[in-house]
């Protein structure tokens, strides 16, 4: 099983580029089959999710011809599958993106449900129950969501709670819907926005994106398209935390300043100098960094999925933090391994109190999730001596070249598949 070895203590120091944003990637290329006609999308992160998706489009009869590794051109003419795989539901969870694509265009769509995942149960009721307010009708037989209508009506749908996937799935679905749909209490992340741009650029009918409301005027059809993602403010987040973990200087490229406000805000907070340019910001850790509180919210507020980024700057903070997780039920499985690098965090529900300590010491751990993994190897890089993290394969689903992108930054980091490798990284590095 591959692993990351590394040895801490080195700064982070110089550029890096930013990738394409996963999540936005995962709901545009589901939105890509919502047309005949040709759709080329680039600035794709070149990573597992996305690479699991384009097969499943595959799978169900699209063509799919990759360009490069971050282009791709896809025609969904000959899909001849409205039935999803489980094989690709159990590997990425963003596969129910299929449903409000396939019932929007198709007006049915059979894919499997999404289990939960290590950090929480993460069901899909607000999904159906759009779909269900567009008038399909929606059953789940065998763990299958079977969603048929003879027509979509445009519909008020009221989300109970703000969820990304429900808001884009109910939007795909709605674009292609007779007359208008409104969805309020909407999920207004940068990729809610790049989805609905896109979407726009098919032809789609599109108002609101990025605000609480969003108004969607249902078209006959939408439209070939070219389309480029947006920089992925999670992937530029964890590197900014990474700068300020190992008192570093380090400026991301190729990013949406504005995407980054909450985390570069708590950053300064903390003491890390923080320089916004036009298209990147500089993070400079400088000398031990001071607490604060950090409450998870969606866009704008700070993004759960930075919140073990940031708890490992943090757990090496003079003072006493608390960070309180009010997106997910279970996201702090990591702080056991952190606590195995000598951290002083206790977690009472979702809430962690931080005793900020001087120096992790390196460990063996385990990655329980793909943002709990990439806040491990922050950990390991700001740690003494050695640490290895395990499961990496969480990691790879949302980062590109990781391993690669931190050594750029002098990092002493190598993924390695046995410990003979292990070795050879330990006697080479000293
Ligand atoms: C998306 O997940 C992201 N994944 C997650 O990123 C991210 O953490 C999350 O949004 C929040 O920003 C993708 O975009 C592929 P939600 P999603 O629906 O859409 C509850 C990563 O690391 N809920 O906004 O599944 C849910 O349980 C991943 O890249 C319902 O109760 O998240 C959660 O408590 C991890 N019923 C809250 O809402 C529903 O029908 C927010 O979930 C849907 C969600």
């Amino acid at each position: 099983m591959e692993q990351y070895i590394m040895k801490g203590g080195n700064s982070l120091a110089g550029e890096v580029q930013i990738g394409g944003a996963k999540n936005a990637a995962l709901g545009i290329l589901a939105a890509a089959i919502m047309t005949d006609e040709d759709v080329y999308i680039d600035n794709l992160p070149d990573v597992n999710d996305i690479n699991v998706l384009l097969e499943a489009i595959q799978h169900i009869g699209a063509v799919v011809s990759r360009v490069n590794r971050h282009a791709v051109r896809i025609n969904a003419e000959s899909i001849h599958a409205i039935s999803v795989e489980d094989e690709y539901m159990r590997r990425i969870r963003a596969s129910y993106y299929f449903i409000g694509a396939l019932l929007g265009k198709y007006k049915s769509a059979e894919v499997p449900l999404p289990g939960g995942c290590n950090i929480g149960s993460r069901p899909i009721d607000l999904h159906i129950k759009g779909f269900r307010a567009l008038g399909a009708k929606v059953e789940i037989e065998r763990g299958v969501v079977m969603a048929h209508a003879i027509d979509l009506v445009g519909s008020h749908i009221y989300l109970d709670k703000v969820s990304v996937g429900a808001t884009i799935n109910i939007m795909m679905a709605a674009s292609l819907a007779e007359g208008q749909t409104i969805i309020e209490n909407a999920a207004k992340e940068p990729h809610v926005v790049d989805v609905a741009n896109f979407l726009n650029s098919m032809g789609a009918n599109i108002r609101g994106a990025g605000t609480d409301v969003i108004r969607i005027k249902g078209v006959n059809r939408l439209h070939g398209t070219e389309y480029s993602i947006i920089p992925d403010q999670i992937e530029a987040g964890t590197f900014m935390c990474a700068a300020a973990a190992t008192r570093g200087d380090v400026t991301v490229r190729n990013v949406i300043p504005k995407h980054l406000e909450s985390i570069s805000a708590k950053l300064k907070e903390i003491g890390c100098e923080v320089v916004e340019l036009d298209d990147a910001v500089r993070v400079v850790g400088g000398n031990r960094q001071t607490r604060t509180n950090i409450n998870t919210q969606p866009y704008p507020g700070f993004p759960t999925d930075m919140q073990p980024q940031m708890t490992v700057a943090l757990a090496l903070a003079e003072g006493t933090s608390i960070v309180t997780e009010s997106i997910f039920e279970n996201r702090f499985k990591y702080v056991d391994e952190l606590a195995r690098m000598g951290s002083n965090i206790q977690v009472e529900g979702n809430v962690a109190i931080i005793s900020g300590v001087r120096r992790l010491k390196g460990a063996q751990v385990n990655a329980p999730d793909l943002r709990a993994g990439a806040a491990l190897v922050i950990a390991g890089l700001s740690a003494e001596g050695y640490t290895v993290v395990d499961e990496i394969g969480y990691i790879e689903r949302g980062y590109e070249h990781f391993e690669e992108k931190l050594r750029s930054l002098g990092a002493v980091i190598e993924k390695v598949d046995s410990q003979k490798e292990a070795r050879k990284f330990m006697l080479k590095v000293g």
